[in-house]
């Protein structure tokens, strides 16, 4: 082999075959094994070894592939997900058992993961949870919550568990493993940063780094025109529609590019478009910009605070917009009420941290751009980008990747109108994936809050009135600020019936990343306040703070605080009285045993509720089924799989709907140009919404199905090999598909499926109907505390959700995990500081060792809207997490804490206050 200049040859053995290349003396193991052999099993999260999800082995040893310089692995052997799922029996059962578990959900960390366990399996063929904590603890996943990856691994040595039995014409009800898994479990996903093609040219963001300053751009062309390989440099210039961008109308507030001035840390100036060489070897310190660095407000107080400047035009004291409900007269109820209870808490911004960073690609192709990328809500993005743009629909299209996680931020534009732009100037392809500190940087969170709250009650424990006041720091553009403020007020009151109530919320501007949609919209913070507040009453009330809770939770027919009243499925009760045996025993554990260890104990409950779907505006999903003239049953289904399981729970409704296995349907994802718009994923809408859209998709394709052979609504309908049989009592039809004629889709038979659940508008006073349906969940933790050093450990959680009815128990349980995970966090550890904390080793999230055993208990109160009753899940999951924590936390030592997260170092400082050490 020729050298080429500045390159080294190496030689190694991946899986199994021989790789001989020359890479650049520093070039890391996991850029030559994505980019240059082509092998995009092998995941970068963080590039710093902290996320595991490039963990690939070297001579049988699990490396972080980001950490290791390629050179070291001269003449080794290097073995990846791929390579190890064709070449090991071993490997092969496990990632059978990670499917059968639902040990992946989004599957960007699945690789690390299983290559991690592989190792520890080679050694120990049946180890115990410990050791799999151990052996995994360096990777990080967002989704699972780690138990079901324990369960898989320990699990591998045994005999797969038969599979569920499926019962009746389709099925809902059955824990079948998720219909896209086995991509994920054996390296064939693909995300955002893993489908641009080789030669595609690669974007930088410069961004601003400060919080708040002006800028000027000097001379640009002749900076970009002295470094070999840059194409172009984009700026505001180059944006040919409008320099904004946001989701909510009304409220389209971001730039694409500052124009003059940044009002936020990681905010994009400009993006230098270039071949993989010369973005890789860029040095920023001499782009042509100059910063005027200008006073910044962190904090809605210092944005509030007299002289601080204003962020946008028309928000006087930087208020970007309120919420407020009102219901009965909650002054009269305090003046009645016979005790209460007040405080002051706030939470800390959150980082969504999903394991893959915001990537794609773009291309131009027939004058119409293409952008792949992981995304949330590509009809969304697809309008976003025609107002960039300044092109019609018909010259845009969205083509969504894997997406390893979202959680709500990956619903905002991130790489794509950039990406657009450099494709449609350059006439070439352009890819990106950004770093994980552009992404921390720039990316939405969760929004911190301050909330002062007052509960009052009669001496029996009634409540009779709730005030909630909260600021929240909407940062310096308002993405989903105004949902939060809307959806705060109307769920302060948690699940319970007071009568009189006025909560109002606020959201301001500051000079901060966005906060966005994150897993909760606003909810997961005033829960908090308001459980911690019914457990300060219960004592105070020497009520058991359970009972307190269930004396006083809805029931149907009663109305909330909107007036809003439900007929059926109102299941908080039940969520709660499925924990009161844990509660019981746990209570009657703490009153037995006194730790000898100096740790204190306590157990603690929260409860919470979400409204599905859109606050009284149109929600509405479409999906659309086709049958082929070979008989191929197609379900053209766009509610985009983040990890949540939609694309099963999906195929189940509909395959149930149509009368079929699941296994019968053939699931076309979304894009565009061929799912129709099933709205974005998010606010536990797409079981509830699209899945009604899929049933009545499925009964439309099976009415036309049973009218064409006159059979009964009971007939059986089967798809055998070219044949549509319909078995009608003792009467069999076959129907020829290729006999009947096809319409423009290539369809012989095809219905549409749209649905849009009943709303109203909210009047002045938060009064009205803003949800068809609510879920409800109640958690019960068990946390030890070390009064020494502060520190908390969550040992147990059982956690109580009201679905309506689990179309797939499975999944139910997976996202329930995930949730109690991210509420820990939320709880004990996650606190992102701009400037500060930018990346995953000073912003942490739970790792596999920091989440406990979880309990699920499954309730099924059937909703009178949803698919065969059920009810959406994924933000009821966190909800109750973090106040169950607190309360158990003040359990265990007396002291009230009411600042999140709960670190040791306040929590050890609110202990010495109290006398403890
Ligand atoms: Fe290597 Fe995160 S990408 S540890
Ligand atoms: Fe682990 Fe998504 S499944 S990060």
């Amino acid at each position: 082999m020729d050298k080429r200049a500045g390159l080294d040859p190496l030689q190694f053995r991946l899986n199994g075959r021989t790789v001989l290349i020359e890479v650049a003396p520093d070039a890391r193991l996991s850029d030559v094994l994505r980019d240059d052999c082509g092998v995009k099993d092998v995941k970068v999260g963080c590039d710093a070894g902290d996320c595991g999800a490039c963990t690939v082995l070297v001579d049988g040893a699990p490396v972080c592939a980001c950490l290791t310089p390629a050179r070291r692995v001269e003449r080794q052997q290097i073995e990846t997900l791929s390579g190890l799922v064709k070449n090991d029996s071993l490997t092969r059962k496990l990632a059978a058992s990670f499917e059968a578990h639902g040990a992946a959900q989004c599957g960007i960390c699945t690789p690390g993961m299983i290559v991690s366990a592989s190792a520890l399996l080679r050694e120990v063929p049946e180890p115990t949870p410990d050791m799999v904590e151990d052996a995994l603890g360096g990777v990080l996943c967002r989704c699972t919550g780690y138990r079901k990856i324990i369960d898989a691994v320990v699990s591998t040595h045994r005999e797969p568990a038969p599979a569920p039995a499926l019962t009746g014409p389709g099925h809902t009800g059955a824990a079948i493993p998720r219909v896209d898994g086995n991509a994920k479990v054996s390296g064939r996903e693909r995300f955002g940063d893993d489908v641009a093609p080789p030669n595609a040219l690669h974007l930088r963001i410069v961004r601003s780094p400060y919080h708040h300053a002006r800028f000027t751009l000097g001379d640009i062309a002749g900076w970009a025109t002295r470094i070999p390989g840059i194409e172009t440099v984009l700026t505001a210039r180059d944006i040919p529609g409008r320099n904004l961008f946001g989701v909510i109308p009304g409220f389209i507030d971001q730039p694409v590019f500052a124009e003059s001035t940044c009002r936020f840390r990681g905010e994009a100036i400009a993006a230098i478009v270039g071949t993989a060489e010369a973005i890789a070897g860029l040095d920023l310190s001499g782009f042509p910009v100059t910063w005027t660095e200008l006073p910044a407000s962190l904090t809605p107080q210092e944005a509030q605070a007299p002289g601080a400047s204003l962020l946008h035009d028309g928000h006087a004291r930087n208020v970007m917009c309120g919420g407020f409900v009102s219901h009965g007269d909650a002054s009269a109820g305090f003046d009645g009420a016979d005790v209460t209870v007040a405080a002051e808490f706030s939470t800390a911004f959150v980082e969504h941290a999903y394991i893959e960073p915001e990537a794609g690609y773009a291309r131009v192709a027939d004058g119409r751009v293409e952008v792949f990328c992981c995304t949330q809500a590509p009809f969304m993005n697809l309008e976003g980008l025609m107002d960039i743009l300044a092109l019609p629909r018909s010259r845009i299209r969205i083509r969504p990747t894997g997406v390893g996680g979202g959680f709500g931020s990956k619903l905002d534009l991130t790489v794509q109108p950039y990406l657009a732009l450099a494709a449609l100037k350059t006439g070439r392809q352009v890819r990106m994936a950004y770093s994980r500190t552009e992404s921390m940087q720039s990316s939405t969170k969760r929004h911190p809050s301050r909330i002062s709250a007052r509960i009052g009650a009669d001496k029996d424990g009634t409540l009779r009135a709730m005030q909630f006041d909260g600021v929240f720091n909407t940062g310096a553009y308002a993405s989903w600020g105004p949902t939060v403020a809307n959806r705060v007020p109307i769920h302060a009151s948690g699940p319970y019936r007071i009568p009189n109530y006025r909560a109002e919320a606020q959201g301001v501007y500051t000079n901060c990343p966005p906060a966005g949609a994150f897993r909760g919209f606003g909810v997961p913070q005033s829960a908090v306040a308001q459980e911690s507040l019914l457990d300060m009453l219960a004592d105070k009330l020497g009520m058991d703070r359970l009972d307190l809770r269930i004396q006083n939770a809805l029931e149907n027919g009663v109305p909330t605080v909107c007036g809003q009243v439900f007929d059926t499925g109102v299941g908080i009760r039940a969520c709660l009285e499925a924990l009161r045996p844990a509660w019981q025993a746990e209570r009657q554990a703490l009153a037995a045993n006194r730790l000898p260890n100096g740790l204190l104990r306590g157990v603690g409950i929260g409860a919470g509720w979400y409204g599905c779907g859109n606050t009284s505006m149109p929600n509405p999903s479409t999906i659309k089924a086709g049958l082929t003239a070979d008989g191929t049953l197609v379900l053209h289904q766009g509610a985009v799989d983040i990890g949540q399981g939609s694309n099963t729970v999906i195929t189940q409704i509909f395959a149930r709907a149509f009368g079929v296995p699941t296994a019968s349907v053939r699931l076309l994802g979304g894009d565009t140009d061929f799912t129709p718009d099933a709205g974005k994923t998010s606010a536990s809408r797409q079981t509830f919404v699209s899945g009604n859209a899929a049933q009545r998709a499925g009964e439309g394709l099976r009415r036309q199905v049973l009218e064409r052979v006159n059979a009964s609504e009971t007939a059986q309908i089967s798809l055998e090999q070219g044949l549509i049989r319909v078995t009608d009592e003792d009467r069999t039809h076959d129907i020829v598909p290729a006999q009947l004629p096809t319409d423009e889709d290539g369809y012989v038979l095809q219905a549409e499926g749209y649905y849009d659940p009943p709303t109203a508008p909210l009047d002045k006073n938060g009064q009205g109907a803003p949800y068809a349906q609510f879920g409800y969940a109640a958690h019960l933790a068990v946390v030890e505390v070390d009064p020494a050093y502060g520190t908390s450990k969550v040992i147990r959680i059982v956690a109580a959700h009201d679905v309506g009815h689990a179309i797939n128990p499975l999944l139910v349980e997976g996202q329930i995990e995930g949730g109690v995970a991210q509420g820990l966090g939320m709880a004990l550890m996650e606190e992102y500081h701009p400037g500060r904390t930018e990346n995953l080793h000073d912003y942490l999230i739970p790792t596999i060792g920091d989440v406990p055993p979880i309990e699920t208990r499954i309730i099924e109160e059937p909703d009178a809207h949803g698919p065969y009753g059920a009810k959406g899940l994924g933000e009821h999951a966190l909800i109750p997490t973090a106040p169950a924590i607190l309360n158990a936390i003040a359990d265990a030592t007396g002291v009230r804490m009411t600042e999140l997260p709960v670190t040791p170092a306040r929590l050890r400082a609110k202990l010495r206050q109290a006398g403890h050490g």
